[in-house]
């Protein structure tokens, strides 16, 4: 069975991505294509990669827990027009791990995350990630009260939607590497 990386991006105090990576994955779990999981970065606690002094005890398992992957679900914040810090050093810090997997993006912000969500595929083009076109955008007015996720059900269809281009995209890709 293909396993399907939920990856949350956010990892400040307070942060609403582990609202968004749960709702994803039981949709996700819904469908019975896959074995979804969500990876959660701050239970890696990757230092700023190649920093001098930096504990990087837990890039091994970073490492192993992206291998085993054969797609992705990006959970993405927008911070300042892009996505998030911590999730940019997390990409950096593997290439081969990457190589060759499919993902879809789910995005959140003020106008559905979309800039940071196109970031992103410019960052996944480089790591040899093929991502799917249809993109769930959830906005921060109205799929959202009072940090409270309560997304529309139109999301739900979209989610679907970009599940359905995603499962073919990893399955076909698993076959070159
Ligand atoms: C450092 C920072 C920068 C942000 N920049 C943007 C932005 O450029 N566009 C936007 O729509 N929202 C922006 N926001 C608002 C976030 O979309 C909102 O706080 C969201 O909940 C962040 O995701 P998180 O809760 O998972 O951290 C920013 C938030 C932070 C903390």
């Amino acid at each position: 069975m293909l396993k399907i990386g939920i990856i949350l991006s956010s990892t400040r105090e307070g942060r609403v991505s582990p609202q968004v990576g749960e709702w994803v994955r039981g949709l996700a779990e819904l469908r019975g294509d896959a074995s979804y999981e969500v990876i959660d970065l701050l239970d890696y606690k990757l230092p700023m990669l190649g920093e001098p002094g930096g504990d990087a005890s837990g890039a091994q398992a970073w490492s192993t827990a992206i291998a085993g992957c054969d797609g992705f679900v990006f959970i993405v914040a927008e911070y300042n027009h892009s996505i998030t810090g911590a999730l940019k050093n997390a990409l950096d810090y593997l290439r081969d791990e990457w190589n060759n997997k499919a993902a879809g993006i789910v995005s959140y912000g003020s106008v559905g995350g979309a800039r940071a969500a196109e970031h992103l595929r410019g960052i996944l083009g480089e790591l040899l990630v093929a991502d799917v076109r249809v993109h769930p955008a959830l906005s921060i007015f109205t799929d959202f009260e009072n940090g409270e996720f309560k997304p529309k059900d139109v999301q739900v269809t979209s989610v679907n939607q970009m599940l359905d281009e995603l499962i073919p995209w990893a399955t076909a890709l698993k076959t070159i590497r």
